[in-house]
């Protein structure tokens, strides 16, 4: 019941939805979606095999296209395996490559209701750009006539570079959709703006613009079915100069939990995380984030249509007042002022934005536990706190188990004993969703 006990009436919400799986595009009823899968040759190819899977979920029709530095990451006969369908290799202009003769490229091309490009190395965004036609996936993509998805990924100083952004400009300027990359791990140890979007987000993208229902798939029959959840999770990283950051040892386990409880009660689940080194839970749509400021706009999103909204992240309070563009240099022996902002409180920034959701915030406290979590509830306007001792090392930030107390607007806290943050997670949620009552 989203928000029943607090007076607040989001009925509508409560329907199940209309089943999600998309099985067909407009121009042809009843036949499932096409997609043609390029696969270039950087790291983030392995997770071509999850694109697959997450595409399949969705019950689209895939097709691999990997060139031939990606067989080197992903094997096409994991693709194949994946897809349930013929993967289109470089043998495509050998004598036997052919099947009876067939142009493959053209048969490709006119197969597929959508080219998706994932990741695009910056070799293949200027082959694409530019019109080559020296390899499949090229050839293909210069045959093809429909919408076409890219999702770039390489270093942060190659996409920075004016020669590739200028081939991105003009593959946007034809209609080409780019997803991302995003703000992360990269493959040399550095972070940077480079790493591929997320397979969940490419999913997305590439539903768009079929005009296929959007969001994860859902278990009609779950209790949450009909919610959509926001967790957000893990830290923030807020820059002071290109390597380094202010940052906190949050390991974004909570939130993850959170998000796969969910999904598997059948919610629609957005999950906004940190930099953390945790896998997507099945079914969840994840948005990466570093800064407050970025998670601030990834709310801004997400939040409006939500029916519950929980930050477990733990958001810095203050970023550095400026950030260098440059490494900054050691100066002298009397050490160094960092002057600080302070970064916007989200969760107190829902109440405007998410008016109608339940909002659910955490507090992580080393002392006067009880004090700090009411203030927090009345300070922040949230329905509910959960608090929990981070100075015990058997519980809070890094441990696989959690112990909390949970402060709601009226009657007494409700005390959940040590237990594993999965399970802890799941009875969170049997709180919020039920009002009040639980099995702790
Ligand atoms: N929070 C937020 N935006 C911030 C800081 C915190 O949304 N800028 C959220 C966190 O996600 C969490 C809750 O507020 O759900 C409480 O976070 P916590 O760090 O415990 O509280 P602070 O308000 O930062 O207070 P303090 O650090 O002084 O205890």
């Amino acid at each position: 019941m989203p928000g029943g006990m607090h007076g607040r009436s989001n009925a509508a919400r409560l329907l199940p939805r209309a089943a999600r799986a998309a099985t067909s595009v407009p121009d042809a009823p009843g036949r499932a979606a096409r997609v043609l899968l390029g696969i270039s040759g950087g790291i983030a190819a392995y997770k071509g095999a999850y694109l697959v899977r997450r595409l399949r979920e969705r019950g689209i029709a895939v097709r691999c296209a990997p060139t031939l530095a990606a067989e080197s990451f992903v094997s096409p006969l994991t693709l194949e395996v994946l897809s349930g369908e013929r993967v289109y290799g470089q043998s495509y202009l050998s004598r036997d490559g052919g099947v009876d003769g067939a142009e493959l490229h053209v048969e490709a091309a006119q197969w597929a209701d959508l080219l998706c490009v994932a990741p695009a190395t910056a070799n293949t965004l200027a082959r694409l750009s530019l019109g080559l036609a020296d390899d499949f996936l090229s050839t293909t993509a210069l045959m093809f006539e429909g919408p076409v998805v890219v999702a770039p990924a390489m270093h942060d100083a190659m996409w920075r570079k004016p020669q590739v952004e200028a081939r991105v400009e003009a593959l946007c300027a034809r209609g080409v959709e780019m997803v991302g990359p995003v703000e992360g791990a990269l493959a040399s140890g550095e972070r940077g703006l480079g790493r591929m979007a997320e397979p969940e987000t490419i999913v997305e993208a590439v539903c768009r613009k079929l005009a296929l229902p959007e969001g994860a798939a859902a278990s009609p029959a779950g209790p949450l079915a009909g919610w959509r959840v926001v967790v957000t999770a893990g830290p923030t990283y807020e820059a002071i100069d290109p390597i380094r950051f202010l940052g906190n040892r949050s390991s974004g386990r909570m939130g993850f939990a959170l998000a796969r409880q969910a999904a598997l009660r059948g919610a629609d689940v957005t999950l906004v995380a940190g930099p953390v080194n945790q896998e997507t839970p099945e079914g969840v749509r994840r948005i990466d984030v570093v800064a407050a400021s970025e998670m601030q706009a990834a709310l801004e999103q997400a939040a409006p249509a939500a029916d519950l909204v929980v930050m477990a992240a733990a958001v810095a309070d203050y970023r550095p007042r400026e950030r260098a563009d440059r490494k900054l240099k050691k100066s002298g022996a009397d050490g160094m002022v960092l002057e600080l902002a302070q970064n916007p409180d989200l969760l107190a920034g829902l109440a405007s934005l998410a008016p109608e959701a339940m909002r659910v915030g955490f507090a992580a406290e080393t002392h006067d536990l009880e004090d700090s979590a009411r203030g927090k509830l009345e300070a922040k306007q949230a329905d509910w706190i959960v608090a929990n001792d981070v100075s015990r090392p058997d519980i809070g930030f890094e441990a696989t188990d959690n112990e909390v107390v949970v402060f709601g607007r009226g009657g007494a806290p409700v005390r959940f004993p040590k237990q594993s943050k999965d399970e802890l997670a799941g009875r969170l949620l049997e709180l919020f969703a039920g009002g009040g009552t639980v099995s702790s």
